[in-house]
């Protein structure tokens, strides 16, 4: 594995060896135990968007294992315009192991791959955001998985974005049934869509696309949403809010699930919109254990790029 671009990309053990390691950091560090794995190695991070979570994830990540991370001002970079995307790869590739982006356009995580002679980590684009998803992953196996994931059904319900794609990927790689709801118009993107079912088919698991959010949400263990307008859609908002109403995951609706469902959310969350207060602060939300396995998840991922696993301890 070069880079971290999707999910799609790693195979199935590449992801479950990636979710044991997270598992191993996760008690290493809870235990307080050394794991400088990539002592002295560094990553130079841009982000073109906002961010709270993985920003923070992969800077204190990175420091634990005993590297460096620094965030690169989107401004003063300019990425492809105060210089190509190109000659950035490059020259970033010369001081750092690793290079990691949050943008818009996908394209742009494909060509600084391309240029790049480190590995390229997508810490989100609208296309995908296979950190979180893997990280979701990991959660579901934390709460849902004593027994494994096999009979198990996840909801997904809202827009049919970044992260939905990621969790349909992790989904067919990890064997979990996945229920997609959305409003008509805001399907999942039909090229990735057939390239998740593909993968399903693989695993022996249903992934099924729909826009009855009451349909996705019987008997699930996982319920799921994310923002009606992602970053870079704000002119919409107005405009979704009304045509998502009707997919806002609230109490009524998660009455639906089996009574010990566990509700995610990759967070920011809009508490109103597309999920209720009284859902996202009750005993069956795990959205903040959801946001801790960021670092878990994110250090190991650097780890098996990096090379770093018979490093010191
Ligand atoms: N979930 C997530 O990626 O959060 P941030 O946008 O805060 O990084
Ligand atoms: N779909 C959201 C995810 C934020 C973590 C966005 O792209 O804004």
């Amino acid at each position: 594995m070069k880079d971290f671009i999707s999910i799609h990309d790693l195979s199935a053990s590449e992801v479950k060896d990636i979710l044991a390691l997270a598992a191993d950091l996760k008690e290493k560090q809870q235990n307080k135990i050394k794991h400088e794995y990539l002592w002295a190695k560094s990553m130079a991070m841009i982000f073109e968007k906002p961010s709270t979570r993985t920003r923070v994830s992969f800077e204190i990540g990175m420091w634990q294992l005993g590297g460096l991370a620094i965030n690169l001002d989107q401004e003063a970079i300019g990425l492809g315009t105060r210089e190509s995307i190109a000659d950035v790869a490059r020259t970033l590739s010369r001081f750092a192991d690793a290079i990691l982006i949050r943008t818009f356009a996908h394209e742009k995580v494909i060509e600084l791959a391309k240029y790049a002679s480190v590995p390229i980590i997508n810490a989100l684009s609208d296309q995908s955001h296979p950190c979180q998803a893997l990280a979701d992953i990991f959660t579901i196996i934390e709460k849902k998985g004593k027994d494994g994931l096999k009979g198990l059904k996840m909801a997904y319900i809202g827009d049919g974005n970044n992260v939905c794609h990621s969790l349909m990927f992790a989904a067919a790689k990890i064997g979990l049934n996945l229920v997609v709801a959305t409003p008509k118009g805001y399907e999942p993107d039909e090229k990735i869509t057939e390239l998740a079912l593909a993968d399903g088919r693989k695993a022996g698991i249903e992934i099924d696309i729909l826009n009855d959010p009451v349909v996705a949400a019987k008997d699930a263990d996982v319920i799921y949403t994310d923002v009606w307008a992602s970053m870079g859609q704000e002119k919409e908002k107005k405009k979704r809010e009304k045509i998502f109403k009707s997919f806002q995951v609230n109490e009524q609706l998660v009455k639906l699930a089996k009574p010990d469902y566990i509700f995610m959310h990759c967070l920011p969350a809009h508490r109103g919109e597309e999920v209720s207060t009284g859902v996202i602060e009750s005993q069956n939300s795990v959205v903040f254990d959801q946001a801790e396995n960021r670092l878990h998840v994110q250090k190991a991922i650097l780890v098996k790029l990096l090379g770093g696993e018979n490093g010191q301890s």
